[in-house]
Parts: structure tokens; sequence; C-alpha cells
């Protein structure tokens, strides 16, 4: 037997009665695997009874307020997927008579249906071979196959699609999907997998590499790092300002910048003015004022610059002082550029 047939042969055994397991209804198809893509079973069970009962058909929960829509949705979190079913289900009622798209493709034309809807719907309901992929599949997949790709990062994504599709079974796809979810949830779940009562066992990678307490591998997320910036915009006696280039490795490595302060956290014009005149940088201050009250939050990608520009008046001409003018010609972040471009000195 290969991979998709012990899947097949495994669920007919091992499936649990679940009442969208009794419909191919995409009504009830689609509110099931929207909920149970933020809960588990057991917990979107009860959700997806009172839900089933308050509005039994699209054309109930097209005519449904918005407010009952989302008090029956209430707990499960997610909110945007409640509000997304019940504009979808207006449109489904008002401009295709109720009737739900028949293929993975025009599914996908739905407002808030993925991939994963998608295919879940296209091959539950109308038996096309579309594979779902979902975090059981992901484990199951990567520990059967031994797969170390990431499965969140993009190439991940791609891989395990593929791989999903190779191996599932096309003359069964309904009761395949299903039942490497349900394989995922019961038999290969993410601690304590029931390896010793596994069908699948004898060619399992992971068990055989002993890796399945590694499998799948998932990156992890860099915490988003805060940093407070404030840039010293010069004004010397001849009206020049100042660019330094960044030293060192890091972000905008050898890119020009306003004289900076970096600090722990935002700082006011005093702790800002004693910072200043600490450095011995700048003889004769005149005066130190704030650009902008409230700081420009730049999003890089593990870090968020909370940014105060200040203008720094000299009452001496600097050495190396550069012209307003010629300020363009270095190279800059787009932070400073922006901020260049606003304010136009
Ligand atoms: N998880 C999400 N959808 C599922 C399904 N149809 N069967 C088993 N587990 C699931």
């Amino acid at each position: 037997m290969d991979f998709s047939a012990k899947i097949l042969a495994w669920y007919h055994e091992n499936k649990r009665e679940l009442p969208w397991r009794k419909t191919n209804d995409p009504y009830n198809i689609w509110l099931s695997e929207v909920m149970l893509q933020q809960t588990r079973v057991a917990q979107g069970l009860p959700y997806y009874e009172k839900f089933i009962r308050a509005f039994p058909t699209v054309h109930d929960l097209a005519a449904a307020s918005e407010e009952r829509v989302l008090k029956l949705w209430q707990g499960l979190g997610y909110y945007s997927r409640a509000r997304n079913m019940h504009a979808t289900a207006k449109i489904i009622v008002d401009e295709r008579g109720g009737s739900f798209p028949d293929t993975h493709k025009d599914l996908l034309k739905l407002k808030g249906v993925g991939d994963y809807t998608a295919s879940a719907i296209a091959s539950i309901c109308f038996n096309e071979p579309q594979p779902v992929v979902d975090g059981n599949v992901y484990r199951v997949l990567a520990r059967y196959f031994g797969v170390d790709v990431a499965i969140n990062a993009p190439k991940g994504a791609r891989y395990f699609k593929a791989l999903a599709r190779e191996v599932m079974s096309i003359d069964n796809i309904r009761d395949y999907n299903q039942g490497i979810m349900e394989f995922g949830a019961i038999q290969c779940s993410p601690r304590n997998p029931r390896c010793g009562s596994c069908p699948l066992s004898d060619s399992c990678v992971a068990l055989a590499d002993k890796r399945i307490d590694e499998l799948p591998i998932k990156l992890k997320k860099q915490k988003i790092k805060n940093r407070y910036f404030n840039y010293l915009v010069l004004f010397d006696k001849a009206g020049n300002t100042l660019l330094e280039q960044r030293k060192g490795k890091g972000i905008w490595q050898n890119l020009y910048q306003f004289p900076l302060i970096e600090s722990e956290g935002e700082l006011d014009k005093e702790l800002l003015l004693a910072k200043v005149i600490s450095q011995k940088k700048f003889k004769e201050i005149k005066s130190l004022d704030p650009i902008n009250e409230e700081p420009i939050v730049h999003k890089l990608s593990h870090q968020h610059l909370y940014t105060r520009f200040w203008k720094l008046k000299l009452s001496h001409t600097l050495n190396d002082g550069i012209s307003w003018k010629n300020i363009i010609d270095f190279p800059v972040p787009v932070l400073l550029a922006d901020f260049i471009k606003t304010f136009k000195f």
C-alpha cells in the first residue's frame, strides 16, 4: 500500500463522527473549515452546531444581522473571518441564487476564501483533486518523508504544497484530505504521537532517524525590537548642517545621516539636551527644539524605529558643515530622504 492508501485505510477505521462529515453541502463544509482553521475540532464543534442551528442555510446567513453573526462567533476570535463569511453569503445569495462555485479556481474568487478553504471545499464537496495543506498536513508530510524545509518559510509553503499534490489520492480526494488532517490530529499529533500503533511506522523517515520531535521545522519568529532614534538636524552660524556616515555593521551601513543619539526610550528636550552637552561634540549650542512632536515609526523587518528629528542651532560655524542644497548628493536611508523631502529647509 502506498502512502495515500494507508491514510485512507486509517481514516475509514478511525474517523470521528462529526456533523459536517454527514454532508457534502458546500455551506456546511465552508463553515466547518473556516472554524477549524482557528480551533481544534473539540472546541469548534459547539460553535458549528450553534451557528448551523441559527443559520441552517446560506440564505439564512445572508439575511442575518452582522451583530447576530458576530455574537455567534464570539470567543472564536478572528472576527474578520465571520464578517467575510457574512459578506460572501450575501453575494452567493444575491448574485448566484444561493449556489456556490464548484471549482477551486472560482472558489478562490470569493472574499475571505484562500487556497486552504478553496481546496477543502473543492475536494470535499466536488471531488476536485486539490490537496489541502494545514498544520496537520505539514506535520504528517514532514515526518513521514523526513522533510526539513521550514514550513513557515515561503519556500516551505511551495515545497509542501507540491509534495502534498504528488502523494494525494486522486480517486478519493474527499476522504483522503480529511483523512490526512484527521491522522495528523489524532495519530501523528504534535506531542506524543502514537508511533507504536501507526500504520505508517515501517516507512516513516523521521521515526527511523529519531527525528519525530524535530520535525516539522519552524523558523523562530524574530522578536521585533523597538529602537529610539533622535536625529540632530543642525543649523550652524552659516546656515549649514551636518551629515555623518554610519559606521559598523547593521542597518544602513555606510549611509549618511544627521548626527544620531540613540536612547533606551523616548527622550524629552531636557534629557536630550543633557546628552548633547555631555557628548561635547558641539561647542556653542544656541537652541534645541523638536521638529516632530510624535515619533515617526519606521518599520523594518525586525525593528521599529521611533524617530524624532530635533533642530539644533549652533552659534558657531562648523568646519565640515554641508549646505542644504548639497544634501541630496548623499546616500541616506529612506527615513531621512522622506524627512528631507517633507521638511524642505
Ligand atoms: N481540520 C480542518 N479541517 C478538517 C477536516 N475536514 N477533517 C479533519 N480535520 C480537519
